[in-house]
């Protein structure tokens, strides 16, 4: 059940004075080397998309890849948004299997950032998912030189993050203390005081975004003031590109496979040492027994019909199809038709919640009252309706002699 509730990793993390790592991801191989770093190091971690970074992959390809890999971990995994930018593209991330979402309206006036948040957070946490905000402006663009995109950076204030946090309702606060995103130039210069008094002042998980090119010592300091999460991307972008130069200097005709030979362990390499930077590593374990596991619900009709012909039916089902599936928490919508004839329900939904909070929310959305009341109630006859929560426990949780009957090896 390696899939966890990322409030409960980070709250895990602040209250120990660690911080999980939060890495960007733009392909397979970044995907690769981040997991399979935090398996080496048994540490939680943090699988991230950015969606400045939607311009080069796919975002609806890349996050089924992004939770079978959370899935098959034994570390504990949370799956992120980074820098979401509307209501809109936070929905689609939680319906894609994000469990945690940021809404970066940084660049906002205060009561614009602060409306713009709160309709996140809103909408996030009935779906039970946990949202960062950010206060405060940190210049640069992940991936990119400082001097590209120089921006002016904007300190995090105490007095109007503390008014930011009661007000939005956020989870954990991305703060501005002298980071960029983005090669920079020369050393950071980080306002450790400032950060001091915002986490007195906030007193909920803070996070850093720009983490490459910060020191050890810096790390430290920032983990032990209440610093709990660490966005990282330009380090590992940049051992990415070094390695496939150093491979086309010595294999000039060699194939894209041969160019990128080396890249995902060069990347791990870098996860796996901010991973031991940051405390994180040898955490997996206690995490996991703290942390509540990510279990879907799926939300069960089985119906009949009346006063309405297949044909109708077919379509009251595809419209539905059309429509439940835009509701925010809804990961999949299954209608369906029962193969065999003369079965005593004819018909189904299969809905997947993202979380049980779903369940409240999706029955009072607008959207869904409007099509059950017109299209489906009126037409429904004998029905029967249960939601499922998916029960995640592993083979190892059987009793020793199920285990044995059903050959799944139990050590001696
Ligand atoms: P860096 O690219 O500077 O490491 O920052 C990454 C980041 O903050 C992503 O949100």
């Amino acid at each position: 059940m390696p899939l966890v509730n990322m409030r409960d990793m980070l709250y895990h993390a602040y209250e120990n004075s660690y911080a999980v790592g939060a890495f960007d991801l733009v392909s397979l191989d970044f995907l690769e080397a981040v997991i399979g770093a935090a398996e080496r190091c048994r540490a939680p971690v943090i699988l991230s998309v950015a969606e400045p970074h939607f311009a080069h992959y796919d975002f609806e390809l890349m996050l089924p890849a992004i939770e079978a890999a959370a899935k098959r971990a034994s570390i504990p995994v949370a799956i992120q948004l980074d820098h979401g930018n509307s209501l809109e593209s936070t929905i689609k991330a939680i319906n894609l299997g994000c469990n945690g979402v940021m809404m970066d309206a940084s660049n906002m006036s205060l009561p614009d950032n602060i409306n713009a948040t709160k309709e996140v957070v809103d909408m996030a946490h009935a779906c039970g998912i946990p949202v960062v905000g950010e206060l405060g402006y940190v210049a640069g663009i992940e991936g990119e030189g400082a001097a590209q995109h120089p921006g002016e950076t904007e300190l995090t204030i105490p007095s109007q993050a503390k008014a930011y946090v009661e007000r939005t309702g956020v989870d954990f606060l991305a703060v501005s203390i002298g980071t960029v995103q983005g090669r920079m130039k020369g050393k950071a210069k980080l306002d450790f005081t400032r950060l001091k008094q915002l986490n007195q002042t906030v007193k909920i998980p803070l996070v850093i975004h720009g983490g490459t090119g910060l020191n050890g010592d810096q790390f430290r300091r920032l983990t032990s003031l209440g610093i709990s999460k660490i966005n990282y991307f330009t380090g590992l972008s940049d051992i990415a590109a070094q390695t496939m130069r150093e491979r086309i200097k010595s294999e000039r005709t060699g194939s894209f496979t041969d160019m990128k030979q080396g890249v995902k362990e060069a990347i791990g390499e870098d996860v796996e040492r901010c991973l031991r930077l940051w405390g994180s590593a040898g955490r997996a374990a206690e995490v996991l027994t703290q942390c509540a596991p990510w279990a879907s619900v799926e939300h069960l009709i089985i119906y009949n019909v009346e006063r309405m012909s297949d044909e109708q039916a077919q379509a009251m089902m595809s419209e539905g199809r059309r429509v439940l599936a835009k509701i925010p928490g809804v990961r999949e919508v299954f209608a369906g038709q029962a193969v065999e004839e003369g079965t005593r329900y004819k018909f189904c939904w299969l809905i997947r919640f993202t979380h049980k909070a779903v369940i409240e929310s999706y029955r009072k959305h607008p959207d869904h009252l409007d099509f059950a009341d017109k299209l489906f109630r009126p037409f429904a006859g004998e029905r029967i309706s249960i939601d499922f929560q998916d029960s995640i426990s592993a083979a190892q949780d059987l009793p020793a002699h199920i285990q044995k009957q059903a050959g799944f090896g139990i050590p001696s």
